[in-house]
């Protein structure tokens, strides 16, 4: 593959979904040769405007020199996989970065080696805004070399990528992270709600406690919504879910007891199951209130997210 300079590789893109869209959509402001395909069609064509092809079939990304990937589960980048090397010309990379299993990982990894294809898992932190901002960072494992050469385009859709090592261990240190997003924001809405009943308004509680040490970019970007109770979705209940059960399922194989992820599943089943699929996680705080025996209000409040700087 030829020394990448940022925009000289000929790029590919299956899922413009939420993440894809933003992620594909600095690539192509970027300059880069990017051509995209979506299963919904429709979705993809904003980005004609900022210079990218639209691919009509899944296998004409086949010619490209990197694919990237981002859709949802295991199953579905499988068959997206299947469809993209099922004729005669392969890429020559596969950078899949939608929050999949470990297995999963491995048996693409698998599949790719069979045909020559380096490959690469490269997991995301951020969320579509936080993309927008320039703040997302991916995690990444495979051969170094796979990773010297795809770098310029994960920092282009970033501020950087962690190199973690070879084969599927970026897939764990993203499980860990979302299971960490998970207990964070059921804690979060537990403390707010904690603090609201007893008498202070969400927007000061969390004034303060995002000035703290213990504020982080996320809790600081999930003010507004706590506050406000914007729940327009940003990551949806059951993707959560699908972290959490990831997580469970890699403390199982490893040994390691996850007392508070289990306590936080089963709280984010509860909210599932009561048909609150569709808006953001973060309605967890409604559940909490629920719980708690108080109606929340919107405050009204104009309220930082953080990402401006
Ligand atoms: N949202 C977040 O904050 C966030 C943060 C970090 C990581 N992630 C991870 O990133 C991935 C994407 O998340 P998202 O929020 O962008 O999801 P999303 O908005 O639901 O987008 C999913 C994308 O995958 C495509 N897709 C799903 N199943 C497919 C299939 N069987 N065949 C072809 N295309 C398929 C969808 O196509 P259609 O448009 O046709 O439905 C869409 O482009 C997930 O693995 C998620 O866990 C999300």
């Amino acid at each position: 593959m030829p020394t990448p300079t940022k925009k000289n590789l000929k790029l590919g893109w299956i899922g413009i979904g939420r993440m894809g869209y933003e992620m594909a959509a600095r690539l192509a402001k970027g300059g880069c040769d990017l051509t995209v395909w979506n299963r919904t069609a429709e979705k993809a064509q904003p980005l004609l405007a900022h210079g990218a092809r639209v691919a009509k079939q899944l296998k004409e990304l086949a010619s490209k020199d990197i694919v990237f990937c981002m859709v949802s589960t295991w199953d579905d980048v499988k068959q997206v996989m299947e469809r993209l090397l099922s004729g005669a010309e392969k890429p020559r990379m596969v950078v899949e970065c939608s929050s999949i299993s470990l297995e999963g990982s491995a048996e693409l990894r698998s599949i790719l080696k069979e045909q020559k294809i380096q490959y690469l898992a490269a997991p995301v932190s951020g969320n579509a805004k936080v993309i927008k901002a320039g703040k997302l960072t991916f995690v990444v494992s495979g051969p170094k070399a796979a990773y010297d050469a795809a770098k310029p385009y994960l920092d282009m859709m970033g501020s950087g990528s962690s190199y973690v090592g070879e084969g599927e261990l970026a897939r764990i240190a993203k499980i860990c992270h979302n299971v960490h997003l998970g207990v964070v924001i059921q804690s979060l809405c537990e403390i707010t709600v904690l603090a609201q009943k007893a008498g202070m308004p969400r927007h000061a509680f969390l004034d303060f406690l995002n000035k703290s040490v213990m504020g982080s970019m996320f809790t600081r970007y999930k003010a507004p919504a706590l506050v406000n109770l914007d729940f327009h979705v940003t990551f949806t209940p059951k993707l959560l879910r699908k972290d959490l059960d990831l997580g469970l399922d890699a403390g199982r194989e490893f040994d390691v007891p996850m007392p508070v992820t289990s306590l936080t599943r089963d709280l984010l089943q509860q909210m599932i199951g009561q048909g609150m699929t569709e808006q953001d996680f973060s309605t967890l705080l409604l559940m909490q209130a629920k719980a708690s025996g108080i109606e929340l209000k919107p405050e009204n409040k104009e309220v930082g997210d953080g990402l401006a700087s």
